[in-house]
């Protein structure tokens, strides 16, 4: 507990000196862009556009309610697959469904899904909808991989098209021993990235090249797409919407974009930075979170071998979660109120009724319902005392008298799990077994172990991360979990840099390809480096002419055609410290 008390206070110290640095650093750190005064410069709309050019902010979740980018599909091959579509008091029909294979891969194939029934549904977080239940048959013969989902039906003479990107996974079976990677505040576009100059190119704020923007998180990105977990968990700080009123409106696009370059799987839970309201501009993250990101709760299975129930753990009432938009926002902290603790409930008796043995049930919450702010905080000091009397006085009960106060006591005591519902989480995940819980908020790496629940805070993937920028990955043996989950020593995430150094620039590790891995080569020869202290497995990508080829060094996974191209995967193991070399050539 001492531990979190520093930090708590070295993380209030940090938000403030981290600002003034901004402003004195902004200059330097600002790409040769100009300085827009309207919005203090900061996170600038107006570079934005300048930027990018063709950029059409707007809602992503429309038509198809799920599967989503951030609730998808893992579908095994030859089963059914039930879509819900909101057909917005529409009567459909002509239902066609295809899996389209992702915007960056250069083999592209569109998969018809046969149609088998569709009938009208419901929907537990868009209840306002018309819903439809479409249910259709993924053949045996489409290549396992990520793919995006397009949905067309025909209502009222005229045809309606929808897609969602990375919805759908197709898998050839489902794996007992599976693996999953947390990886959690990504902070798209905050300025904490570049409160250190000398990580001014890594951070690329708003650099004009999206290709170098963020590569704190590109390179994380790089390197989950060569580990190929089953799955990604991300939970929460997306943006950092902490700057001015108008900010999310570029950041969730922004963050939509990026995380399009992942090649997995992800399942995603809104923090506290995903979520405040915006006085001025009458502005709600939430609103941009079911716009972006569709639910904010939810929950999904890996075959028979997991349930995750994912949780919103920033949910307050708006007045809230609504400041001025600047750094003095209305709270940081976690609250799971009754409705969704209620829904989370009659999810786990649920899933308990049909779930096989052996199951592994997880937790996602950006805030880790162990770090309660009224436990860390010395009960003795005074001021501490008075804080919580107001906050009581204010909150509790939440009538609307109460609530016209709003949170208006500022956040030095506020920083973890603030509000309602902490106890009664882990009594539920006590009651139906959840064995795992993943966390962030704290951007500090923690294992806590307690009543047999194993509570994974991992850092973040900004600058502030402690002690590096990381990011978990957990393998299941044998119906375990392993210890692949800590690197090192006992509650260290994996560095997406090598020994961690951000500023350096070279990552723990990558490929790099002789020629260009484009579906131009008739041979190729890839260099594969480790800069970790363990070994990694890595799923390498070879793009190539069409034909017949020979790999050496690691074992081919999987080729798919198409045209006059072919996407080939090799599968490496690569010790510490070292590196090895795939050739691919005519065989
Ligand atoms: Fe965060």
């Amino acid at each position: 507990m001492h531990i979190q008390n520093v930090f708590l206070f070295k993380h209030v110290r940090f938000l403030v000196l981290s600002f003034l640095a901004f402003l004195v650093f902004l200059p330097q750190a600002a790409y040769g862009a100009v300085l827009d005064p309207q919005d203090g410069g900061i996170g600038n709309t107006t570079h934005y556009s300048q930027f990018q050019p063709s950029f059409t902010p707007g809602k992503k979740v429309d038509h198809i309610i799920y599967p989503l980018l951030s609730t998808p599909a893992i579908q095994k091959q030859g089963t059914n697959l039930t879509i819900k579509v909101d057909t917005q008091g529409k009567s459909p029909g002509g239902w066609q469904i295809s899996l389209d294979s992702l915007e960056q891969s250069p083999v592209k194939n569109e998969y018809v899904l046969p149609f088998v029934s569709a009938k009208p549904g419901t929907s537990y977080w868009k209840k306002d909808g018309s819903i439809y239940d479409v249910t259709v048959k993924v053949p045996s013969n489409i290549p396992e991989a990520l793919y995006d989902l397009k949905v067309t039906y025909t209502a009222g003479g005229s045809a309606v098209t929808d897609s969602q990107a990375h919805a759908v996974k197709v898998v050839k079976s489902f794996k007992k021993n599976f693996s999953f990677l947390h990886l959690t505040d990504i902070h798209v576009a905050s300025p904490r990235n570049i409160s250190d100059p000398t990580n001014a190119e890594e951070a690329g704020f708003w650099n004009p090249d999206p290709n170098k923007r963020w590569l704190y998180l590109q390179k994380a990105i790089r390197e989950v797409n060569l580990l190929k977990p089953d799955f990604v968990a991300l939970t929460g700080d997306l943006v950092f919407g902490q700057m001015n009123p108008k900010e999310y409106a570029y950041e969730y696009e922004e963050v939509y974009r990026m995380l399009k370059q992942l090649n997995v799987p992800v399942y995603i839970v809104p923090g506290n930075h995903d979520g405040y309201a915006q006085d001025l501009t009458l502005t709600d993250g939430l609103k941009y979170w079911n716009d972006y990101f569709g639910p904010l709760y939810f929950s999904f299975n890996y075959g028979p071998y997991a349930h995750f129930i994912g949780l919103n753990s920033f949910d307050w009432n708006k007045i809230d979660r609504s400041g001025n938009g600047t750094v003095s926002v209305p709270t940081w902290g976690g609250q799971v109120l009754n409705e969704q603790l209620q829904w989370m409930k009659d999810d786990l008796a649920k899933n308990a009724a049909t779930a096989q043995a052996g199951q592994l049930h997880g937790l996602l919450a950006h805030n880790n319902p162990l770090f309660r702010d009224r436990d860390m905080w010395p009960q003795s000091d005074p001021e501490v005392q008075q804080y919580w009397k107001e906050y009581d006085r204010q909150h509790n009960p939440q009538t609307p008298a109460n609530l016209i106060l709003g949170e208006k006591l500022g956040t030095k005591y506020d920083q973890l799990w603030h509000g309602e519902g902490a106890q009664e989480i882990i009594n539920l995940m006590k009651q139906y077994h959840v064995q795992l819980g993943l966390h962030g908020h704290t951007h500090v790496d923690n294992i806590t172990q307690q009543d047999g629940i194993l509570y994974s805070t991992t850092t973040s993937v900004e600058l502030t991360g402690k002690p590096w920028i990381g990011y978990r990955i957990f393998q299941m043996n044998n119906g375990k979990l392993d210890s692949s989950y800590v690197y090192e020593n006992p509650d260290r995430s994996l560095p997406v840099y090598q020994n961690g150094d951000t500023a350096g620039g070279v990552m723990s590790f990558e490929v790099q390809y002789a020629s260009p891995n484009d579906g131009t080569a008739a041979s190729q020869t890839a260099v594969i480096y480790n800069r970790l202290n363990r070994p990694v497995t890595l799923y390498v990508p070879f793009y190539m002419e069409k034909g017949v080829y020979k790999t050496t060094g690691g074992s081919l996974y999987q080729t798919e055609t198409q045209g006059d191209k072919q996407a080939m995967e090799v599968q490496i193991t690569i010790p510490a410290n070292s590196s090895q070399q795939i050739t691919v050539s005519p065989s």
